[in-house]
């Protein structure tokens, strides 16, 4: 059995005084719940108040992003030993909106895994297909190619602590939501892809997030399938209230 992970991520929302709110009022109503791992993803600017109010607690802390080099002249950047040094122990990347918006490839999404899984961060991968390459059919195609780049040069012995995200991008922060069996047929072309790359047993133990409209309305539904091991949540985790339903669906 795998523990699935409940992810948040906040994206650019929240000052530290409203991430400080946000977890004064999550906590306690996540309290002892061990049955899932929780992690919540804020801004850099929020990551020393997140840690420092989670501190103890069952929920851990992760950043949106990071840079793969060890330091230097990157201006705006931050690392993996930087995200270490403030107490973060996840890192998500390659979210779609950071592959749409900012530049980001499949080969800086395999840059930064490989650092953040050097670093001992857990990195969560985020793959996905637009909605054109749905409708042409090309879902398996898109997942493969993103996987298989990812992973590129990186050891199963390196990549023990890898989760991915499956978020087909016509599902985030649109409302839609894939079928279960959608985002089951996804995540099983995922595993094979991690089968062909890193053996089956490691592909077993892969955890594969489902992520893209996830409400409290629809978590129970997705988490209840077998091939579903957590969720990463956007618009939905940034009220506590509603996070804390997702995490106990
Ligand atoms: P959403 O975002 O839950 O608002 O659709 C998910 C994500 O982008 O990770």
């Amino acid at each position: 059995m795998r523990k699935k992970l409940i992810a948040a991520n906040w994206k650019m929302y929240k000052t530290p005084d409203q991430a400080r709110d946000f977890f004064r009022d999550f906590l306690p109503l996540v309290k002892g719940h061990d049955r899932d791992e929780i992690v919540v993803c804020p801004t850099y600017l929020c990551l020393d108040d997140a840690v420092a109010a989670a501190k103890g607690s069952n929920v851990a802390i992760g950043a949106q992003n990071l840079h793969w080099e060890k330091e230097g002249a990157f201006t705006g950047e931050v690392n993996a030993a930087m995200l270490l040094a403030v107490g973060v122990t996840h890192v998500i990347i390659g979210h779609s909106e950071r592959r749409q918006y900012f530049g980001e490839t499949d080969d800086t999404v395999n840059l930064k895994l490989k650092s953040a899984l050097e670093a001992g961060l857990i990195p969560i991968v985020c793959v996905g297909e637009v909605l054109e390459e749905r409708e042409a059919s090309l879902t398996d195609d898109v997942l493969r190619r993103q996987c298989l780049r990812a992973f590129h040069k990186v050891s199963a012995k390196k990549a023990v602590r890898l989760v991915i995200a499956y978020e087909p991008v016509w599902a985030i922060g649109t409302g839609k939501t894939a079928t279960p069996q959608m985002a089951v047929d996804a995540h099983a072309i995922i595993r094979g892809e991690a089968s062909e790359c890193f053996g089956q047993e490691f592909a077993d133990k892969l955890r594969i997030l489902y992520g893209g409209s996830v409400k409290p309305e629809n978590a129970h539904t997705l988490m209840s399938e077998e091939e579903i091991d957590g969720a990463l949540v956007g618009g939905a985790s940034l009220d506590p209230k509603s996070f804390a339903a997702i995490v106990k669906y």
